[in-house]
């Protein structure tokens, strides 16, 4: 029997049987203001989707909600799994529009945001956190990976944006996370860079 030949799938083919598709509209008009929210870039909000539903996660906490376009995409695969999201963000205006975003493609219901200053809402969260993603104040993001490592589980992730491009901001989170035995690092250049982290235990 001869066997039949497939065509190669396009990237459409590939969208359509995507999870986002539905929330591919709004993701593409963000995208268009996606500088001036300093969102990350699609492929990132990709990663951060295939590894919560790779570890099944159920509680995520994102620091530095913006306009909500990483939301989005992280709300989008905690609704495949189940899970829910909290977000913080100090601006309100940007609180805001996420909000509204959210609620545009019936995410809000997961999607918790706290507007304040992060360095103080992260001690109040007392979720157990299965990934923790951080995109705020770079020089930061030691003091934040430390307020939210007790909440985070074993085998729990951390992702941090701009690890490339901004570098030069966080040089105490660099040598954190390449040096505290209980997490294992590695850098990915995946645009503007993120460091991926993996808590081996307490
Ligand atoms: C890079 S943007 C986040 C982009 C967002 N993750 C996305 O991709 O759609 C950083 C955001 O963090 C907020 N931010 C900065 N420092 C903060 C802090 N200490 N606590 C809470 N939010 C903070 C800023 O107002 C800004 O909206």
């Amino acid at each position: 029997m001869r066997r039949q030949k497939l065509s190669p799938l396009s990237i459409a083919d590939c969208q359509n049987t995507d999870l986002m598709e539905q929330y591919q509209p709004i993701l593409r008009r963000l995208e268009k203001t996606a500088k001036q929210y300093t969102n990350i870039a699609p492929e990132n909000g990709q990663f951060l989707s295939i590894l919560i539903r790779a570890i099944q996660a159920q509680n995520v906490l994102e620091i530095g909600t913006s306009n909500g376009y990483s939301a989005i995409w992280l709300a989008a695969a905690l609704k495949e799994t189940g899970g829910r999201l909290i977000t913080l963000e100090f601006d309100p205006a940007r609180a805001a529009e996420a909000k509204a975003h959210l609620q545009e493609v019936g995410l809000d219901s997961i999607v918790e945001i706290r507007v304040g200053n992060a360095l103080d809402e992260i001690p109040k969260c007392n979720a157990t956190f299965d990934l923790v993603f951080l995109d705020a104040e770079k020089h930061e993001y030691r003091r934040y990976l430390e307020l939210a490592l007790p909440n985070i589980r074993p085998g729990g992730l951390i992702v941090a944006d701009d690890t490339v491009t901004m570098r030069d901001e966080m040089p105490d989170y660099i040598e954190f996370v390449f040096n505290t035995p209980t997490l294992h690092s590695v850098d990915i250049p995946l645009d503007d860079g993120v460091i991926l982290s993996y808590k081996i235990g307490d």
